[in-house]
């Protein structure tokens, strides 16, 4: 292979940039062109191709987004748009792709490769939720500015007397949450994983303050987490122009309803794209050095149809297939530990 493209696709996350210059670091030390595909899968149909130079990425291991920037493409949701990308691809000259993303992308990835496309993927999401490996680039950092603000908040929590709320990414999974929770010592730690009721959580605070008597709480919220009775809907809102509920907003009904039921003070930080926007830090720098790193080596070695994988502190292949359309979600033991500080 002489000629491979680099894309990135879905919510930009902190060490994306380190992902592409790996790659194509790897392309000028090997003999391979790297071409950066521009705005995602729909760039890719528009031709916004262009071959990576040094220039492009230098500097670019320490900063957020993406230089070839992203797109929530809606590619892919039809059957027959894998070849549509293929034949965009092929008239690029392109022999092969090394798809850098979450979910939708890896998802894609995996069309692509059974259309025939050598491709391999790489796993970006703050939101950690890709099956198949530990960790994915950009979730450190998230959870870093997560815990900084459970950190900074405890400061007004306990100055004004609050329940203060902080409300983290995770549509459907609680990674951000939970991760920031044990290390920010949350008092309250809700997840869309674990079911949860507005009666058992007033009466944990309820006994914290009355009982234990504190005078402030913490609680750590996943934008797509859900009580039992739905009193609480994330999804309840406006749609985004892909069609997916438009989420943010939970943590501030949860504000509410524990002011009316309980009369304490509540407040809620959404910290929204605050968590995607933060310059990585070492950890997600390495992590996306070495996935990207193994990736050209899949792709070049002919394994196409995989996705680089961390499993403890060792790289893996796991075919796209087995990461396509499934979500990793917290488990237990793990959900306990944050749980068992609360
Ligand atoms: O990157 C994943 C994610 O962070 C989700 O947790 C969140 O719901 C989503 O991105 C929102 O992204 P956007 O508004 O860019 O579509």
């Amino acid at each position: 292979m002489k000629r491979i493209g680099v894309i990135t696709s879905g919510g930009d996350a902190p060490g994306t940039n380190a992902c592409v210059r790996t790659i194509a670091r790897r392309g000028f030390a090997d003999g391979v062109e790297v071409f950066g595909i521009f705005d995602s899968w729909d760039g890719l149909l528009k031709g916004e191709v262009r071959k990576l130079e040094r220039q492009d990425v230098a500097g670019i291991v320490q900063r957020a987004g993406t230089i070839l920037r992203s797109a929530r493409s809606t590619l892919f949701l039809k059957q027959g748009d894998a070849k549509i990308a293929m034949d965009a691809l092929t008239r690029q000259g392109l022999e092969g792709v090394i798809a850098i993303g979450g979910n939708g992308s890896q998802t894609a990835a995996s069309l692509l490769a059974q259309a025939g496309f050598p491709v391999v993927g790489v796993p970006k999401t703050i939101d950690n939720d890709l099956v198949g490996t530990d960790f994915s680039v950009g979730f450190f950092t998230a959870a870093e500015v997560a815990t900084q603000a459970l950190d900074n908040l405890r400061a007004t929590a306990e100055a004004h007397s609050r329940v203060m709320i902080v409300e983290t990414m995770g549509r459907d999974s609680g990674w951000i949450a939970v991760e920031a929770g044990i290390a920010g010592g949350a008092d309250l730690v809700l997840i869309p994983e674990h079911e949860f009721t507005l009666d058992a959580i007033c009466e944990r605070l309820r006994t914290r303050h009355e009982v234990h008597k504190r005078n402030y709480s913490i609680v750590i919220i996943a934008e797509g987490a859900m009580d039992k009775d739905k009193k609480l809907d994330p999804r309840r809102g406006t749609k985004d122009l892909n069609a997916r509920p438009r989420l943010g907003g939970v943590g501030t009904m949860l504000a509410l309803e524990i002011e009316r039921r309980l009369g304490y003070n509540a407040r809620c930080t959404t910290l929204g794209y605050l968590q995607r926007c933060a310059a990585p830090i070492a950890v997600d720098r390495v992590l996306a050095t070495r996935l990207s790193d193994f990736a050209f080596d899949l792709l070049l070695g002919g394994k196409s149809g995989f996705m680089a994988a961390l499993a403890g502190r060792d790289l893996e292949a796991v075919p796209l297939e087995l990461v396509a359309g499934k979500t990793k979600l917290v488990t237990d033991d793990y959900f306990r530990l944050a749980e068992i500080f609360g």
